[in-house]
């Protein structure tokens, strides 16, 4: 028959083929040890419920520690054929404990298996990169502190345009990381909730007790009450929590490439600001002068594949019935990939901006190297405070407008000498307005703008002392 036909002529490379095309053993492998947690957590519930016995469920956890203590020394003999880590755990754990291996399954499925074990995956790996996010913070906030009087031009347009603070400039990205951070925080909350007791997509004809499982994996809220999914069909389909760490993982990255874009210029020779340490760049092949900066460029360009996997995994979603589908065993690599690339960037970065702590002296070395007199030239270059001369005879009388323009024709004199604002003679400064006296150089000082500037968020060394106090107690500095 035509079907025979079909099955001789495909059966066994297709079969080979499909299998390899659907198993996912391979990178989920590394799910191991949520699936060995919530596997005991799901046995200890059987036996208080009264589902199997105190002898097959301590058989089930001996078994979980024999199969532990192998994948952990790289003994594990994964199989292919065996599709994912799930079953491969479950085959094991039959072939060391018999029968009782075979109870473990009940009142349980895949669906509701594999939901748990990203859940309980993802949320440690959450609270690893919040540490690494708090550790970039630090990183910042000890070059901050080194710079609070240091000045360089702050752009718009990248033209300058005031001057600013390093430190408050630093303090910028410190924001940042900490909205990433709450963010992270709130993700973890829904990430931290029970799927198991759902099983296939309807519930179960057992009596679980999926408050204890819940209890513990730690899928408890901050009062210590069990976070569980209340609705079968939405606990095994549901990713919105990977989605939404995803889309937070795609956010901190595009914080850390606005930042690295920053270092590259600022590194260049045209600008000269800073220097990274040797060991985050590489040299070239043909020209011996150089010294590129590979690390931040690496990043801004590895963020491209984390906001791509954040399309990858919402696309995925879309259009998918109620309930599990086997299109979610597709969040696995975008997922993973995600927390590999968040994490190595996020672990550089923090050396790279604030060195390594020395274990002899306990001080940190290594970190970005200030380069102050290069940034108050370039502040110094481009009349960033002109608009400290406008604001200078606003405050002697003249309407903010006719001050701008004033100022205006200032700068325009200024520029066809070559010369700053402030290397204008007084005698000349008052052609523009009498009202000009001796103390407008005050203003027309890179120091007396920074200073003019001491209201709540400015750059005012005052401010920005206030600011970096704040940061030190939330991240435990005081
Ligand atoms: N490997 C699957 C996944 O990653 C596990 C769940 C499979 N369930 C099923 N009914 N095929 O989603």
């Amino acid at each position: 028959s035509k079907s025979e036909g079909w099955s001789a002529l495909f059966a066994e490379p297709m079969s080979e083929l499909v299998k390899r095309y659907t198993a996912s053993v391979f990178f989920d492998q590394r799910l191991w040890r949520a699936d060995i947690a919530g596997s005991r957590a799901h046995a200890r519930m059987l036996h208080k419920v009264g589902l199997l016995s105190a002898e097959d469920e301590a058989a089930i956890q001996r078994g979980l520690d024999q199969i532990a203590s192998e994948i952990e020394s790289g003994q594990f003999a994964w199989q292919l054929d065996l599709e994912d880590v799930h079953l491969n755990i479950e085959a094991r754990l039959t072939a060391l404990v018999g029968d009782a291996g075979k109870r473990l399954h009940t009142g349980r499925s895949r669906n509701d298996q594999v939901a748990t074990d990203v859940r309980l995956w993802l949320r440690d790996e959450i609270d690893g990169i919040s540490a690494l996010l708090q550790d970039v913070q630090r990183a910042l906030l000890r070059v901050a502190e080194q710079n609070v009087e240091v000045i360089l031009p702050g752009f718009t347009h990248l033209q300058v345009a005031q001057p600013v603070s390093f430190a408050h400039h630093l303090l910028a990205y410190v924001e940042m990381f900490q909205r990433d951070g709450e963010r992270l925080a709130d993700v973890r909350r829904r990430t931290n909730t029970l799927p198991l007791g759902a099983a296939a997509l309807a519930g179960t004809s057992y009596p679980l007790d999926r408050a204890f499982v819940a209890r513990a994996l730690g899928m408890v809220d901050a009062e210590g009450n069990p976070q569980i999914c209340q609705n079968s069909l939405d606990a095994v389909s549901d990713r919105d929590f990977a989605i939404e760490f995803s889309a937070a993982a795609a956010l901190i990255m595009v914080h850390v490439s606005r930042l690295s874009e920053e270092l590259i210029v600022w590194m260049s020779q045209n600008f000269g600001f800073i220097r990274i340490a040797d060991r985050f760049t590489t040299g070239s092949s043909i020209m011996p002068q150089k010294k590129n900066p590979d690390v931040p460029e690496l990043a801004r360009g590895k963020t491209g594949r984390v906001v791509g996997h954040l399309m990858a995994l919402i696309t995925l979603m879309k259009g998918q019935p109620l309930a599990y589908n086997k299109d979610n065993q597709e969040d696995k690599e975008p997922l993973f990939d995600t927390v590999d690339t968040l994490r190595d960037t996020l672990r550089i970065f923090a050396e790279m901006i604030g060195g390594q702590r020395n274990p002899q002296t306990g001080a940190f070395e290594g970190g970005i190297t200030v380069n102050a007199e290069a940034m108050r030239r370039a502040a110094q270059r481009g009349y960033a405070t002109a608009t400290d001369l406008a604001d200078y005879l606003v405050k002697k009388g003249l309407p903010f407008r006719d001050a701008h323009e004033t100022v205006a024709l200032a700068v325009r004199i200024a520029i066809e000498r070559g010369v700053d604002l402030s290397a204008l003679p007084l005698e000349e400064l008052q052609r523009f307005n009498p009202a000009i006296e001796a103390d407008v150089f005050d203003a027309l000082s890179l120091e007396g703008a920074l200073n003019a500037r001491n209201t709540l968020g400015g750059t005012a060394p005052a401010q920005i002392r206030t600011q970096i106090a704040r940061h030190r107690a939330r991240l435990g500095l005081t």
